[in-house]
């Protein structure tokens, strides 16, 4: 069966909703930050200060061309992978994208706690946040399936998936 495909924003809830469909349907689960975390030993904020970005977008482009052959994952994307349109077009060739939406505010709340991600460690959280969404609201919309996250539990949101798939 095809690869589910989770895309969206830091924050929307990809992992988490992720790893609860992937029960549900009984295949493997697979979030590329960390994937690429243990095939090259370090963790996404080394890469990304030791390296660059550029590095961290080599990496997410050569996973993809592993994954794309494989089949029955659920695949949590990290927020910037599908700005590669390579790895939209592999993707796709064996998956279902589904996009997880939520708006600057709720993600703001939900990434403040641990800001850990690069792209958002320095600077105004706000404003850096509503700049990366409206550069990125296209490159999001290459879903089949899309989902405001905003007032959803995780559950829900493995149910609506669900739902649409079967
Ligand atoms: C990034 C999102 C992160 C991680 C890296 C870059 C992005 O993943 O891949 O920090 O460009 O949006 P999450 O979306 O899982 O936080």
């Amino acid at each position: 069966m095809k690869n589910i495909v989770l895309i969206g924003f830091m924050g929307s809830g990809k992992s988490t909703v992720g790893r609860g469909l992937a029960k549900r349907l009984g295949y493997r689960f697979i979030d590329t930050d960390y994937a690429i975390e243990e095939v090259t030993g370090l963790t996404v904020e080394q890469i990304f200060h030791k390296h660059g970005v550029k590095r961290f977008r080599g990496e997410e482009a050569l996973l993809v061309s592993k994954l794309a052959s494989k089949e029955n994952l659920v695949i949590a994307t990290g927020g910037g992978l599908v700005l590669n349109p390579e790895n939209v077009k592999k993707l796709r060739e064996n998956g279902v994208l589904v996009s997880l939406e939520a708006s600057a505010g709720v993600i703001c709340k939900r990434v403040r706690s641990k800001r850990t991600r690069p792209l958002l460690a320095k600077g105004n959280l706000q404003e850096k946040v509503e700049r990366l969404l409206a550069e990125r609201k296209e490159a999001y919309q290459v879903a089949e399936l899309a989902v405001n996250t905003d007032d959803l539990s995780p559950e829900k949101i493995v149910n609506i998936i669900y739902r649409y798939l079967v």
